[in-house]
């Protein structure tokens, strides 16, 4: 069965606890976190005081998405906050340092993921794959939601399941960006079981059968 993490950054801010409580009850396991340092990316989102007030909240997954430079300097941070994963990108830094805060991430208990945004080619994320528990590839530019799913990134989704069969099959492989009841059928089909969903997710009229839908 796959995974559906709803991105809570399509969520009501002012009534979040509301909405964890129905997206729950339609089934989510987790919960994709969007931070955003308006550096990274051109926008600001949630920060690690979030991350604790959720963690207090929902004993779901908390699967945070850090979307920030040089992000070492917040790894102990967003662990103690209550992270389940903690994903990274691999563009926030130089290699030496990603390689670094992938080791302090899982040195402190938390599950360490890699992301990739549209342009950057999987080889870039190669050297990592062995240490992460979770890889992110965007299908979207990082930083905003309800933007369009970009179907050109699926053979990158092909090409880490194929070595991530190989070297590391236990791993999570994840997209995000656009997904919906339509697109989220290519991502499956080309290997990747979890599905972050914002704004469609959110919107869902019933979103019990849209999680159910996505989950098959
Ligand atoms: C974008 C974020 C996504 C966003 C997805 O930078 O990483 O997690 O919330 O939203 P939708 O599903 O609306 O594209
Ligand atoms: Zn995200």
């Amino acid at each position: 069965m796959n995974i559906v993490a709803p991105s809570l950054l399509a969520a009501d801010q002012m009534h979040m606890e509301r909405d964890i409580r129905v997206l729950e009850n339609a089934g989510a396991k987790w919960f994709h976190v969007d931070v955003m340092d308006g550096n990274f990316v051109p926008n600001f989102s949630f920060g690690y005081s979030t991350v604790s007030a959720l963690r207090k909240t929902t004993n779901r997954v908390l699967d945070v998405h850090l979307m920030i430079d040089r992000p070492i300097r917040y790894v102990e941070q967003f662990c103690k906050a209550g992270a389940d994963y903690l994903t990274v990108h691999v563009e926030a830094d130089t290699p030496e340092n990603i390689s670094a805060t992938l080791d302090k991430i899982t040195a402190c208990g938390v599950k360490a993921g890699i992301s990739i945004k549209p342009k950057t080619p999987v080889s870039a994320i190669e050297p990592y794959l062995e240490k992460c528990s979770l890889v992110l590839v965007m299908t979207v530019e990082p930083g905003f939601g309800g933007q369009s799913f970009m179907a050109d990134m699926m053979p990158k989704v092909a090409a880490l399941k194929e070595k991530l069969q190989q070297i590391n099959p236990t791993c999570h492989l994840e997209v995000d960006g656009g997904v919906d009841i339509n697109t989220s059928v290519v991502c499956k089909e080309n290997g990747a079981n979890v599905l972050v969903a914002g704004s469609a997710c959110l919107k869902a009229a019933d979103k019990k059968e849209f999680i159910s839908t996505l989950e098959k």
